[in-house]
């Protein structure tokens, strides 16, 4: 769908995320010939800076997140020259003079504000849109996630911004379902008629979803230290996966049919009481050790870290989801920083068969096993039990694979560039409504409140491994292991 011409301003234009992921997703699409040819993209940021300054610091901050393909001769020139820097306080309306200046006013362009800041002041911003007129009926505005810090602040903000957009106006985005393999979750589910009769308590036995990254803190410090791993991935990428998992076959693919969906998922989440916490839910912080042989610092250790923190690098859980399709079956969660691979992937795991017709006794069959992986590659593997060659009947485990890269030679688009056109086309389905969001923060709650009273920090675990022993002895509990295998070499 060819795109209307538009004004995106983006507000926290000098941020790390703005750097790294953002300005690298526009100029990806503008290389795509998705942008028509006057569209604009209007930068604002504090820093008293003028344009040439602004795209020096592109050139030094953003340019390095750049995919290769985006580098020919002239592409990144061209995106620049979209570009207008605007320097003002995003909480300050009397400083919006340059704003109301840089905007069009022809109503047949599409206005969209993306609020790529600390979620505290999304307020203000909005409420300095609307003091200049800038939210006209037809803008759209987009909310970078974690939003609150906790259920009250996020309804405030949610309150604030909706005297502002009305619900069909706000994008609440979550990057994790812009991924390929996410989407690939939905056709697998909904496009084939295998797994439908078998996605339930019947025949599943438990749900991991990992997404552990090898990274730690680094110059997010600031932001991370009030946040920790349960705001800052489990309320929001972690919760999205599960309900994308567990949700009911929506009724279309439209915007509120799958939202519907994936609430009432997040509605029948089994509420924690303390007793649960203590026993289902484990957090950590990383201390010093080594990541793929190299040395790293420990969190407390790391620049700008204060040296007593009790944030949370780490967290396991396991849920459970108080319906007729999973009443019974765990979904484990984990999700954490400085661990030995980076990894994000969903274990969905069937239950071992009933009894063996084989010489093998039930137990020495591995349950079949579906593995989803979003990064580092993107594929599915189903694990099935088939007969080694050869003489007599042995049974041993073996994989059928789908790798995405290599089944399909179409060029890949990073998660912020396919939300973006989303957002471009006003196509919201990948986006969080406000019930859901505050459904997932509702459920997360108790955990925020148990930590704040309990005594005692998180546990600590050693740079470069899966995270605390007690993350094991959560799923071990149950008789079970993370699955944990070593990636191939590239
Ligand atoms: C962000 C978190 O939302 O997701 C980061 O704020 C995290 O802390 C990042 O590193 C992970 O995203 P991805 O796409 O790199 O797995």
């Amino acid at each position: 769908m060819t795109l209307t011409d538009f004004d995106l301003v983006l507000f926290g234009s000098t941020g790390d995320l703005a750097m790294r992921k953002l300005i690298p997703a526009m100029l990806a699409r503008d290389t795509a010939k998705d942008f028509p040819a006057t569209a604009r993209i209007i930068c604002v940021g504090r820093n008293n800076w003028s344009q040439e300054e602004f795209i020096r610091t592109l050139n030094l901050h953003a340019k390095p997140h750049i995919k290769v393909t985006c580098l020919a001769a002239g592409t990144w020139e061209k995106f620049c020259a979209r570009i207008q820097y605007v320097a003002l306080d995003a909480t300050d309306a009397t400083t919006y003079g340059p704003l109301i200046a840089a905007l069009r006013t022809d109503p047949a362009i599409s206005r969209v504000f993306y609020l790529a800041t600390p979620s505290q002041i999304f307020s203000k911003i909005c409420q300095n849109l609307a003091s200049h007129n800038l939210a006209t009926a037809h803008s759209r505005v987009v909310l970078e996630k974690p939003l609150g810090n906790d259920l009250q602040s996020a309804k405030h903000i949610n309150n604030k911004v909706s005297q502002v957009f009305s619900e069909s106006q706000i994008y609440r985005i979550d990057h994790y379902l812009g991924k390929e393999t996410v989407q690939n979750l939905l056709a697998l589910r909904f496009g084939n008629v295998l797994f439908e009769p078998l996605w339930r308590r019947e025949w599943i036995s438990d749900v991991q979803i990992t997404i552990a990254e090898q990274l730690g803190v680094g110059s997010r410090m600031e932001y991370y230290d009030n946040s920790g791993a349960l705001r800052d991935m489990l309320q929001n990428h972690l919760l999205q996966l599960l309900c994308i998992v567990a949700m009911e076959p929506p009724v279309s693919i439209e915007p509120d049919a799958v939202r519907d969906a994936k609430l009432q998922v997040l509605q029948s989440l089994k509420r924690y009481t303390p007793t649960m916490l203590a026993k289902n839910v484990v957090r950590g912080q990383y201390r010093a050790g080594h990541i793929e042989g190299v040395p790293v610092p420990g969190y407390r250790d790391e620049e700008n870290a204060p040296n007593d923190s009790t944030t949370e690098t780490f967290v396991a859980l396991k849920a459970e989801i108080n319906n007729w399709r999973w009443a019974g079956v765990p979904f484990y969660l984990r999700t954490g920083k400085r661990m030995t691979q980076s990894l994000a992937e969903i274990v969905v795991r069937f239950k071992n068969i009933p009894h063996s017709i084989f010489a093998q006794s039930t137990n020495s069959f591995q349950p079949n096993c579906l593995v989803i992986r979003l990064q580092p590659d993107e594929g599915l593997r189903m694990h099935l039990m088939a007969k080694t060659p050869g003489d007599g009947m042995r049974l041993k485990p073996t994989e059928l694979e789908l790798d995405f890269r290599a089944s399909f030679k179409t060029p890949r688009m990073e998660a912020y560039e396919r939300l973006l056109l989303d957002v471009l086309r006003g196509q919201l389905t990948l986006f969080m409504r406000r019930d859901e969001l505050e459904a997932a923060w509702e459920w997360v709650e108790p955990i925020l409140e148990y930590w704040e009273q309990e005594d005692s920090d998180p546990i600590p675990y050693t740079a470069g491994t899966w995270g605390p022993a007690a993350a094991s002895a959560l799923v071990g509990r149950d008789g079970l292991q993370w699955r944990e295998e070593a990636l191939p070499e590239d």
